[in-house]
């Protein structure tokens, strides 16, 4: 019912400036989920263990599009199995001035210059704490507030760690938006080192007070030269990092010159990255082999392209911008094609040769 309604509304959203269109979106999904009009999916195969956490399905949707935590049900609803809040900073802020989201619809591209517009650490754990409905995986992406300097950087981030230890399953470092400036000099391997040394102690102080382990995933840019790359993965090998999620938009616009809107600043996402973030996968899967996952996000538009980043050594992929030109009928597309890659082949508590890429790690 979903897909059609979406098809029925797509145009008219498209009309509506592209920040507009994406509340009214999210106010519909959560409106409809009370409603009772969603029901949360009865999952069906596909389950798989990643970070040594249980995953009802391989399909995530990626950190931007509920920056608040208050759709978490109305997205859960829709199928997804794990959802991923955030950007979240300690404290609130308001973005870039608007306009700050543009669509290339020809190209099914969105420019984004978004600046972790977000109401908080505390409203957001506040959010999360009230969902109802949600059984999946819950994600939180933590940043730090663009007036924090990067040599103290490390403070937003134990300050998110901690406020958001008792609600996520996992945790997610960005450091790899392009619109909070400097944020990405913190993929500096020395800079990448000093921030999460701190934070793997604060928690493995948080996993003995709380009793559970919360693994910590770190978000790349898909802009890293080839030597960058190789130096941070093996720092992520070397602190033993439970996931990395690649990537995060591109600030390259040579896959959308001659677009009227190519020369928007901000980060680059959708059907043009795909090729990109495809190729920076596969560079990380080889640098990284089995020992850590990955989780593909990037560019994603159909079941066949999640399959492919599985296939490139994926334990997990997400969607946002296949979302805004697809609709929902994407989410059923993706996990029609990837539920029958059974949870045999993923994992060291099952037997069977593992899919590349993939650990369940505890
Ligand atoms: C409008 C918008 C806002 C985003 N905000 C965030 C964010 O706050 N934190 C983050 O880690 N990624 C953010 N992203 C990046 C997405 O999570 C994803 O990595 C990227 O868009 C590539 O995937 P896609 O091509 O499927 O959109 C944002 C993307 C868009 C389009």
């Amino acid at each position: 019912m979903w897909e059609g309604a979406y098809r029925l509304t797509r145009g008219g959203l498209f009309r509506l400036d592209a920040e507009q269109a994406h509340h009214l979106t999210l106010a519909g999904l959560c409106w409809a989920e009370r409603a009772g009009w969603l029901r949360s999916p009865a999952w069906s195969g596909g389950e798989v263990t990643v970070m040594g956490l249980r995953f009802p399905n391989r399909l995530g949707l990626a950190a931007g599009m509920d920056k608040t935590g208050e759709a978490v049900d109305g997205f859960g609803a829709l199928g997804f199995g794990h959802i991923e809040v955030g950007t979240v900073t300690p404290r609130p802020q308001p973005g870039n001035p608007a306009p700050r989201l543009f669509r290339l619809i020809r190209r099914e591209a969105i420019i984004n210059r978004m600046g972790f517009n977000n109401p908080g650490l505390e409203a957001v754990v506040r959010n999360l704490q009230r969902r109802r409905s949600f059984r999946g995986i819950l994600g939180v992406n933590l940043g730090k507030n663009f007036d924090t300097p990067n040599e103290v950087a490390v403070r937003d981030y134990l300050t998110g760690l901690r406020a958001v230890y008792s609600v996520a399953d996992y945790v997610a470092i960005n450091l790899s938006s392009p619109n909070t400036k400097g944020l990405r000099e913190l993929q500096g391997v020395d800079a990448f080192v000093a921030l999460f040394e701190p934070l793997l102690e604060e928690r493995e102080s948080l996993r003995r007070e709380h009793g559970v382990y919360r693994p910590l995933a770190v978000k790349v840019a898909p802009d890293l030269t080839m030597e960058q790359t190789g130096a941070l993965a093996e720092a992520v090998n070397r602190l033993q990092l439970d996931a990395v999620i690649a990537t995060n938009t591109t600030i390259d616009r040579a896959a959308v010159a001659g677009e009227a809107l190519a020369g928007e600043e901000g980060g680059l996402s959708g059907k043009p990255l795909a090729p990109r973030a495809l190729e920076c996968l596969r560079i990380w899967h080889g640098l990284l082999g089995r020992g850590i996952p990955l989780i593909g996000v990037g560019g994603i538009m159909s079941g066949a392209e999640a399959r492919e980043r599985l296939a490139a050594g994926a334990a997990l992929v997400q969607i946002y911008t296949g979302l805004v030109y697809r609709g929902p009928g994407l989410v059923r597309e993706i996990l029609r094609a990837t539920r029958d890659l059974s949870p045999e082949r993923d994992g060291p508590s099952v037997e069977g040769p593992p899919l590349p890429g993939s650990s369940g790690r505890m």
